[in-house]
């Protein structure tokens, strides 16, 4: 099936007060890399994603602002780390609503653990979430909760458009396996009977093309009604091996009226999902199984 070519998407990544300082300021807190070599980790992950990254550092709330305004119409999303002025800033906090874009705030340290006056933010409430203490990682991450953002609006538009079942099926793997890289293999698999049986997917072919339900982590995610996410693979007697790359894996149920199916990702990155990831397909699943419902007579 050919594939939509979308214009690359624009990302704002904006580092607040002091933040050009990194490296040499107080490094057992920020890490030793500087502002340069932490724009170059993000484009680095950014590239693989397939958005445009544009990056904007400064120590004035305005110049901030005005950023903001200038990108407001062509990007299509924030990721922030607004220093100190996360804790007091509404000026900030009300420039991040006013443009309406889906926001992350992100922080290299742990801000609550430091002075009581970092544990408050006031952007928090504009914002989708706030990822903190991971170093560079909070960067990344708060990519992908923007990204998991839009994937769910695509997805939404995608089956208030359509009728087929099968397009929707497609097209959900699709999105997905374009926007996240950690997301190695990418499938549906569909309720049959007894059975799970693979309705589409992106990565390396699989055995199981037909699963009996409570068999491995896709049939356990279904018999129990629930997600589950499996940190190492190789430590859980139920999985099922798809390819010998695999390090970790969700399984998400598509469930309305009836469990229709599921959303299963494989990743070769050990513990790779997270509660955004977690929240993100279950967002999925649950706009997949009201599109089901609808099409499907009771
Ligand atoms: N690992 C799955 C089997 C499917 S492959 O990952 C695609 C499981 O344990 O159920």
């Amino acid at each position: 099936m050919k594939s939509k070519i979308l214009p690359m998407r624009r990302i704002l990544f904006i580092h607040g007060p002091n933040l050009n300082l990194l490296g040499e300021r107080e490094p057992e807190i920020y890490g030793h890399l500087t502002l340069a070599q932490v724009n170059e980790q993000i484009a680095a992950f950014a590239a693989k994603c397939q958005i445009d990254p544009v990056f904007f550092q400064s120590n004035h709330e305005g110049q901030i602002i005005d950023f903001l305004h200038e990108h407001r119409r062509e990007a299509a999303g924030i990721v922030i780390n607004a220093g100190a002025l996360t804790h007091y800033s509404y000026a900030l906090r009300d420039a991040l609503e006013s443009v309406q874009l889906p926001a992350v705030e992100v922080h290299l340290s742990d801000i609550h653990r430091r002075e009581a006056f970092r544990h408050v933010s006031v952007m928090r409430e504009v914002c989708l979430a706030q990822i903190s203490g991971l170093g560079v990682e909070s960067y990344r991450r708060g990519l992908e909760v923007v990204l998991g953002f839009l994937a769910r609006k695509e997805l939404q538009q995608f089956l208030r458009e359509t009728k087929s079942v099968d397009a929707a099926y497609r097209q959900c793997v699709q999105i997905l396996k374009r926007d996240f890289p950690k997301y190695d293999w990418a499938g549906i698999y569909l309720v049959e009977g007894e059975e799970l049986v693979v309705h589409n997917y992106i990565g390396a072919p699989t055995p199981h093309t037909r699963i009996p339900i409570g068999q491995g982590i896709c049939g356990a995610a279904v018999a129990e009604e629930q997600t589950i996410i499996v940190a190492d693979v190789n430590a859980d007697p139920r999985y099922l091996a798809c390819s010998l790359e695999t390090k970790s894996e969700i399984v998400v149920p598509i469930q309305g009226r009836r469990i229709y199916g599921e959303i299963d990702i494989d990743s070769h990155t050990p513990d790779a999902f997270h509660h955004h990831d977690r929240e993100t397909l279950e967002d999925m699943a649950l706009d997949m199984a009201g599109f089901l419902d609808e099409q499907t007579p009771k």
